[in-house]
């Protein structure tokens, strides 16, 4: 029977005699006392025994149907479910001395009901407080730049930081996340304008080095010209034919550059 398992020596003579006798009250009032002894937990709980104050060996019952004592037991549910919680958005000064306010999320689950009731009054409320004073620890050794491009390197020291705090107390904390990070509304602003001087500043180097493309292209069409004279009066020609396809209605007297040319020697 199960009361001989437990931890005999540690509940002393007198605690085993009155475990005997639970057990041999148990027995004489049976088809009644059944209803007492039997209980129940879901699939994702776990019960942890008391019997006469110690914690029945063997840890953790269930999921399913377990016995208990009458009298001399009781016991306590656990929920093994994974559970979430926010971090309420916290004021963190940076290593760089800028204020942002961060807010996260944290995944965790009982992993050993046994610790979990036995080691902490309350794991879920110490899980939280200890959450929040580990992302002010975490983010206030980093820069601004750091906690917004290396969000998830900081999630993932957060939970192994968390995880091994929370190992005494049997609980697996399995993710965290930070959801935001809020700036002042003096830096965004500051920090919109750095943007825009920075776009502002590329658009004349690109606009300037496109002038820059286009004059010696110039220069190599002017060159390719020169080598024939016939070459200028070809582009006389087809510039002739541009303005006459636009505007048909203008009359163009075509003046051969060579006459220039004689004016000119002259
Ligand atoms: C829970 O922790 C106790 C004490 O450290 C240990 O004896 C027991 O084996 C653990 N149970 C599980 C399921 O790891
Ligand atoms: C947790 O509780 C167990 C017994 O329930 C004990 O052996 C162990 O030392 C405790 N651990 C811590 C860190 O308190
Ligand atoms: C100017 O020419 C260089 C090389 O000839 C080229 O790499 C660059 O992209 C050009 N700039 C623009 C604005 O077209
Ligand atoms: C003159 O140009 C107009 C449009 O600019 C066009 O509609 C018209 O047909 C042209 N006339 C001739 C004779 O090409």
């Amino acid at each position: 029977m199960q009361s001989l398992e437990t931890v005999g020596s540690s509940i002393g003579l007198c605690g085993s005699l009155l475990v005997l006798f639970s057990v041999l009250l148990t027995l004489v009032t049976l088809p009644v006392s059944i209803w007492m002894c039997i209980k129940i937990v879901k699939e994702y709980e776990r019960a942890i025994i008391f019997r006469l104050g110690r914690i029945v060996r063997g840890g953790a019952k269930g999921p399913g149907l377990f016995f208990i004592l009458p009298c001399t037991d009781n016991f306590i549910n656990v929920d093994m479910r994974t559970i979430t919680f926010d971090i309420p958005p916290q004021e963190i000064l940076t290593k760089d001395s800028v204020t942002v306010s961060v807010d996260g999320v944290v995944y965790y689950r009982v992993q050993n009901a046994t610790l979990a009731v036995a080691n902490i009054t309350n794991a879920d409320a110490a899980t939280r407080l200890l959450a929040q004073t580990t992302l002010r620890n975490v983010l206030g050794t980093k820069n601004l730049a750091e906690i917004l491009s290396d969000r998830e390197e900081i999630a993932h020291n957060m939970q192994s930081t968390l995880d091994s705090a929370t190992d005494a107390w049997g609980i697996k904390v399995e993710r965290v996340e930070i959801k935001d990070v809020k700036l002042p509304q003096q830096l965004q602003r500051a920090m919109a304008a750095e943007a825009e001087a920075t776009r502002e500043a590329r658009a004349k180097v690109i606009a300037a080095e496109g002038e820059m493309n286009a004059s010696r292209a110039l220069k190599e069409a002017s060159m390719v010209i020169a080598e024939s004279p016939s070459g200028l009066q070809l582009r006389y020609l087809q510039t002739l034919n541009t303005i006459a396809a636009e505007k048909n209605s203008t009359i163009i007297f075509p003046l051969p550059i060579d006459i220039i040319q004689g004016f000119m020697k002259r």
